[in-house]
């Protein structure tokens, strides 16, 4: 539980508790010591539902006052409090503010820390502006420290196009020891004071004697501080990303499935053509470690496929997975040099290849809706929306640099024999426009 433990606010309530003295008031958050000011460490942004407006967190030791983040950009600077809190008794206070009012598309500048006393140095992000025709980010899953993780890490932190990091789940695998959180997002603060990770839970963050409280308070997705939000979504230019819970209630009824129901009904396909899930559990993976979650499946992919998702991107089993477009293991598609079409069903990804140990062990044979499977790489994926082609293209790239697996999808629908598929109504037109798509992968590749 968070516990908020600002000085005004023990003082105001202390009356109030019955003469309750500010060492009283910090017995909930035991490993919190009164030190003297310290450096803000694990820096890292948090993106909101909101494209002018960014979160910004930071940890110190210690219990350190009146907390803030400044931020400018142009002639404008400005500054906003932060709140503060504390989980279990872990020796950490955390502070999260939020930088309001941003221009889209802009350098924002900013740095973090105690009013008049010790600041950060500056860091700077780019807002997102959602009408932009052209979006690049990264994809992970299945981080923690390793070496192999390290070099995704320094790739993340070399590429200097894309524009947000997701992660589908299994994140620090602290698993209770909360010192590897804090090395965790010390590593990662070079990418996260620049680019946004937006996150799904996975089973790794539920963590002995402290549940979820660690990832909670660490990714703060809805900024609201004593709330659970396991389940959000967010909009980039050209795609709405679905960030679910394998790990909290999904069946048929469930208020997370409400919630997934809602959120997917009302995208605007004309502002998002292209949606993703991403979750940590995966539906189809052949791995024999773990396999497709059937519970999963069997609530979710009907809703998916019902409204047209793209991709689903998801973790646990630590391979490289790609299915063709597929519905209830039946292959809906099998695409064009891995050119398909949208529309014909989700395709699943496991990604869970960013760090841990590789599971090699395989269900043979191969299952019929599983495209590509790699059992003993370490990697990265890598997403481009281009609006000027109405495509969405992934690459999964080995920590060695060499590319495992590509494939796009094209917007508009080119296997039109349903003839009611065809997005411009002229199957001539439609057929021509195939050709083009189809030319142009083909000159991409070379
Ligand atoms: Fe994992
Ligand atoms: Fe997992």
């Amino acid at each position: 539980m968070r516990i908020l433990f600002s000085l005004v606010a023990v003082l105001l309530l202390a009356p109030v508790a019955g003469a309750q003295s500010l060492g009283e008031a910090l017995q909930d958050c035991p490993g919190l010591v009164v030190s003297s000011d310290s450096a803000s460490q694990q820096i890292h942004l948090q993106m909101t539902d909101d494209p002018t407006k960014m979160s910004v967190l930071w940890a110190k030791t210690g219990r350190s006052m009146n907390q803030i983040v400044e931020y400018q950009w142009g002639s404008e600077a400005l500054e906003a409090n932060a709140e503060s809190y504390c989980y279990g008794n872990h020796n950490m206070a955390f502070h999260m503010a939020t930088m309001t009012g941003l221009p889209l598309g802009e350098e924002i500048e900013y740095r973090v820390g105690t009013q008049n006393s010790q600041m950060s140095d500056w860091y700077s992000f780019t807002t997102i502006d959602p009408t932009e025709t052209h979006f690049e980010w990264i994809a992970i899953a299945d981080h923690g420290d390793s070496s192999e993780a390290m070099d995704v890490t320094e790739a993340i932190i070399a590429d200097e196009k894309a524009q947000m990091v997701t992660v589908s789940g299994d994140i620090a695998y602290a698993d209770g020891e909360q010192s590897a959180w804090d090395s965790w997002f010390q590593f990662q603060q070079e990418s996260m004071t620049h680019i946004p990770w937006v996150t799904a839970v996975g089973n790794h963050e539920n963590e002995p004697g402290y549940e979820f409280a660690p990832y909670e308070h660490r990714f703060d997705s809805d900024q609201q501080i004593e709330s659970e939000t396991f389940w959000y979504s967010r909009d980039v230019p050209g795609v709405h990303m679905v960030f679910m819970s394998t790990e909290h209630d999904y069946s048929v009824g469930s208020t997370q499935y409400s919630w997934i129901e809602q959120d997917l009904s009302s995208v605007n396909r004309d502002v998002t053509p292209f949606v993703i899930v991403y979750g940590h559990k995966p539906m189809y993976s052949s791995n024999s470690y773990h396999g497709s979650e059937v519970e999963l499946r069997n609530a979710l992919e009907e809703l998916y496929v019902a409204q047209g998702v793209d991709l689903v991107i998801a973790g646990h089993d630590h391979f490289y997975e790609r299915t063709w477009p597929v519905s209830a293991e039946t292959v809906m598609d099998t695409g064009k040099d891995n050119l398909f079409s949208r529309g014909q069903g989700p395709i699943h990804l496991v990604i869970g290849i960013a760090g841990r140990s590789a599971y090699e062990e395989l269900d043979e044979p191969q299952p019929e809706w599983s495209a590509f499977r790699e059992n003993n790489s370490y990697g990265w994926t890598r997403l481009v929306y281009d609006g000027n082609d109405a495509q969405l293209s992934l690459t999964h790239y080995r920590i060695d640099g060499t590319i495992g697996d590509q494939f796009t999808i094209t917007e508009s629908v080119w296997d039109d024999d349903s003839g009611d598929s065809n997005i411009l109504g002229l199957n001539g037109i439609d057929s021509f426009l195939t050709m083009i798509v189809l030319l142009g992968a083909v000159i991409r590749k070379r």
